[in-house]
């Protein structure tokens, strides 16, 4: 045993945070805040707002990321990175994320309380848009620092109702002409820790604290369109259609028989638009954004060419016109031990009941993992449900993560990797 203080996260400092940010919403959809919104951009005032009153140097990187700097004994040491994103999906949850963010506050408060220094710079993180949008790079602050977005690509983005997203990122203090400079400097950053809700009922069913994730699944989104022919519903027979919408519904279908065919494999057509939209016109054009996610790099390759090959097959058979594009796919990420040895070293310290666990949502350490070794601590999803008002996660239950947080940034501050 070392003499690392055992520092206690408080449940009632973090329900005040959480509830704050929950006010940044959109009133009539609780709880959305979409990235770059004037939601998203009210409640990034907020965390600078906090960072600036915990004493920490505040600045805005070219992607948006906001980053808060509590300086280490040692300045030319690289830096501890711990944070997560505040942007939400559309009627999402109040933790899915902001856990990480809340938590990384909440450590610099309890070291500011201890009065420790730590021998590296610390820095909180608050990461831009990790949800999907419409222009489709999410998570882009992630991606932006692990310098896997094309700055071409960026500047040319424009969203389906006119908005640049150049323009829009300028609104939240990044630059897309500046966009390289995002890129982390792996010499100066020792590490990233994201602490967040499990997302799944694995940890609630099995009675854990705390999660110690061993891998995160990489999702692959892509994009299919039919064009069939619009017309009339009632004097069209049925042998004369070109129906783009059940061209449509037998590709979803393909999605869910293919992602069954693989052990560790989920796949889901969240997105589906018909036109004209109509009870009485043939759907005449589809669109469908479509994902399957494994951490299994191979089975994804197979699901992806099986998925392409159904939806261009689904076309010929009934005759539409068929087009299908990967948006992007995702590494799946296996965490290193290096940094998982100290986060199961904090839970065991810290005495609490934990187990590895595999992370089946996507996170923005999974992007910065190809550039700086990262961890990730779970904390329990009451019934595993996510990306839903419902979300919700005990307050003791995230202090208790964020104790362990703590142990574990003090850990890696004083014995490296
Ligand atoms: C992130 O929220 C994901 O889609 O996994
Ligand atoms: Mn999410
Ligand atoms: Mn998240």
């Amino acid at each position: 045993m070392d003499d690392l203080p055992l520092l206690q996260a408080s449940p009632h400092r973090l329900e005040e945070d959480i509830l704050a940010l929950a006010r940044f919403t959109q009133p009539d959809l609780p709880y959305t805040r979409l990235a770059f919104s004037p939601e998203d951009r009210q409640a990034r005032q907020w965390v600078v707002e906090q960072m600036r009153s915990l004493g920490l140097a505040v600045r805005i990187d070219p992607a948006g990321n906001i980053l808060g700097r509590r300086e280490g004994q040692d300045p030319r040491l690289p830096v501890l990175m711990t944070g997560s994103h505040i942007d939400t999906v559309r009627a999402g949850g109040r933790f899915d994320g902001i856990v990480g963010v809340v938590g990384a506050l909440e450590v610099v408060r309890l070291f500011n309380e201890a009065g420790i220094v730590t021998y590296h710079p610390l820095e909180v993180v608050v990461f831009t848009c990790e949800e999907p949008t419409a222009y489709g790079f999410s998570p882009f602050g992630s991606r932006a620092m692990a310098g896997q977005l094309d700055p071409a690509q960026v500047l040319r983005a424009v969203f389906p109702d006119g908005r640049r997203l150049a323009d829009l990122l300028k609104d939240i203090g990044g630059d897309a002409d500046h966009l390289a400079e995002a890129r982390l400097d792996p010499a100066r950053t020792l590490c990233h820790l994201e602490l967040h809700i499990e997302q799944g009922a694995v940890m609630e069913r099995q009675g854990l604290q705390v999660g110690v994730v061993t891998a995160i699944a990489a999702p692959c989104r892509g994009v299919a369109r039919f064009v069939g022919r619009a017309d009339h519903a009632g004097a069209t027979p049925m042998s004369e259609r070109a129906d783009a919408l059940c061209a449509a519904a037998e590709l979803v279908l393909a999605v869910e028989r293919i992602a069954r065919s693989y052990p560790d494999m989920v796949g889901t057509v969240g997105f589906l638009q018909t036109h004209p939209n109509m009870v009485n016109v043939i759907p005449g054009r589809t669109e469908l954004h479509l994902e399957v996610r494994s951490t299994s790099p191979e089975d994804l390759v197979a699901a992806r060419q099986a998925l392409q090959r159904e939806a261009y097959a689904i076309a010929r058979r009934r005759g539409v016109e068929g087009d299908f594009a990967w948006l992007y796919c995702d590494e799946p990420v296996v965490i290193p031990s290096s940094v998982r040895h100290h986060l199961e070293e904090a839970c065991q310290q810290v005495g609490v009941r934990w187990a590895p666990i595999v992370s089946r949502a996507s996170h923005d350490s999974a992007r910065l993992a190809s550039v700086i070794p990262v961890g990730m601590l779970f904390v329990p999803s009451h019934r595993g449900l996510s990306h839903c008002p419902e979300e919700w996660t005990d307050f003791e239950q995230i202090a208790t993560g964020v104790s362990v947080l703590a142990l574990a940034i003090l850990r890696l501050d004083r014995y490296g990797l």
